[in-house]
């Protein structure tokens, strides 16, 4: 057996979501085609240290693990990939993720999250993909205020571009999905934490912060909440739609639609924990872990961010039989333990 027989694409895969779910896929045997091109939005030594740790597995348990720098743009390197590979399955994780610095950049998400994403799901077509996922996000129900969050809520109001390319994404998917039968499952992720995390995000900004005495920013007073979702889960779901590619909801009734499934093979689904976490009680969650007090500045709420998020997750669970669970204080637990070991390294 040729040893890239049957391999599963990651696009984004030296990011915080795609290596862990990479290192996961590989141990549970399957055959992994990553590819990234590792951009600097963020710190690139953290998503070579991510690459070097899959190899560093892959190598040592003699795992089928192959990575290229390439990026979703470039769609005759990226027809390349697909040719060379002939990926069973494919799983879109690269994107200009972040809401605020959609405000900073908007040309980055145009170009990652909608020229990107399209060539990638192109490329699903051409080669006949039997299982597409992608990254959504909760971003997308924006100015909706019908918590928690449900698939079958409208979400027509984004207060950010990287929503509405979030949410093209859901789009250019149904119809794909409809036109030609590519049978395609969006997540929409809720705000996902743990070791080797996004540096840009509250978890590594805050632990940062309270270890070195630094002051924290704390948007909108500290009342903000969001549905926290450790990264172990979101592996877990990722790991599951790839063994259940999406199908014709033979319930479906187009005088009311429901947004979540359609009579194309076509599926939504939160992918949130369902705890939401007041902000107030995650930065003390920090401070014990850390071991030191923050200093904290309070701040107004920042153009594109929405005040609350919390998932509901009645279908997904429906779908897998499974959910996100892992309380906020063991994750946490998880995320500083590894963050002050990574730190003092780097
Ligand atoms: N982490 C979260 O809380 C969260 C929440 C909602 C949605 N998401 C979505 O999940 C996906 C993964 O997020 P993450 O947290 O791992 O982010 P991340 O930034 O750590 O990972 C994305 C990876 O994609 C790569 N990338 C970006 N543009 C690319 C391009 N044009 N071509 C090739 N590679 C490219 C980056 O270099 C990065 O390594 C993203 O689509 C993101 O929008 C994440």
């Amino acid at each position: 057996m040729n040893k890239f027989d049957d391999p599963i694409l990651i696009t984004g895969t030296a990011g915080f979501i795609g290596h862990a779910l990479a290192k996961e896929l590989l141990i549970r045997g399957e055959t992994i085609i990553g590819i990234d091109n590792l951009n600097d939005y963020y710190d690139v030594n953290l998503k070579i240290s991510r690459i070097e740790e899959i190899k560093k597995i892959a190598n040592t348990m003699n795992l089928k693990w192959k990575f290229h720098k390439v990026s979703i743009e470039d769609s005759l390197k990226l027809k390349k990939i697909f040719e060379i590979y002939q990926p069973k399955i494919v799983i879109n994780l690269a994107a200009q993720a972040g809401v605020r610095y959609s405000l900073k950049n908007p040309k980055s998400y145009i170009e990652s999250n909608l020229t990107g994403f399209f060539n990638v799901i192109e490329n699903c077509r051409l080669f006949k993909i039997k299982n597409f996922i992608y990254a959504s996000s909760s971003s997308v129900y924006g100015g909706n205020r019908n918590l928690p969050y449900s698939e079958k809520n409208e979400v027509n109001h984004p207060v950010s571009l990287y929503a509405v390319t979030k949410k093209s994404n859901e789009l250019i998917a149904h119809s794909y999905s409809h036109l030609y039968g590519l049978p395609a499952t969006g997540l929409r992720f809720f705000t996902v934490y743990g070791p080797w995390g996004r540096p840009d995000m509250a978890p590594m900004i805050f632990s940062n912060a309270i270890l070195n005495d630094l002051p924290i920013e704390v948007y909108n007073y500290g009342k903000m909440i969001r549905d926290f979702t450790y990264i172990d889960d979101v592996v877990e779901v990722l790991c599951r739609c790839c063994h259940k590619p999406a199908t014709i909801d033979e319930k479906f009734d187009p005088k009311i639609p429901n947004p979540s499934s359609s009579f194309a093979p076509y599926r939504l689904f939160n992918v949130g924990c369902s705890k939401p976490v007041n902000l107030m009680r995650f930065i003390k969650l920090l401070e014990k872990n850390v071991g030191k007090k923050a200093r904290i500045k309070f701040k107004p709420l920042q153009d594109g961010d929405v005040i609350e998020t919390s998932a509901n997750t009645d279908l997904l669970n429906d779908w897998i039989d499974y959910v996100p669970n892992t309380e906020i204080e063991l994750g946490l637990k998880y995320f500083v333990e590894w963050y002050k070991k990574f730190s003092s390294q780097n």
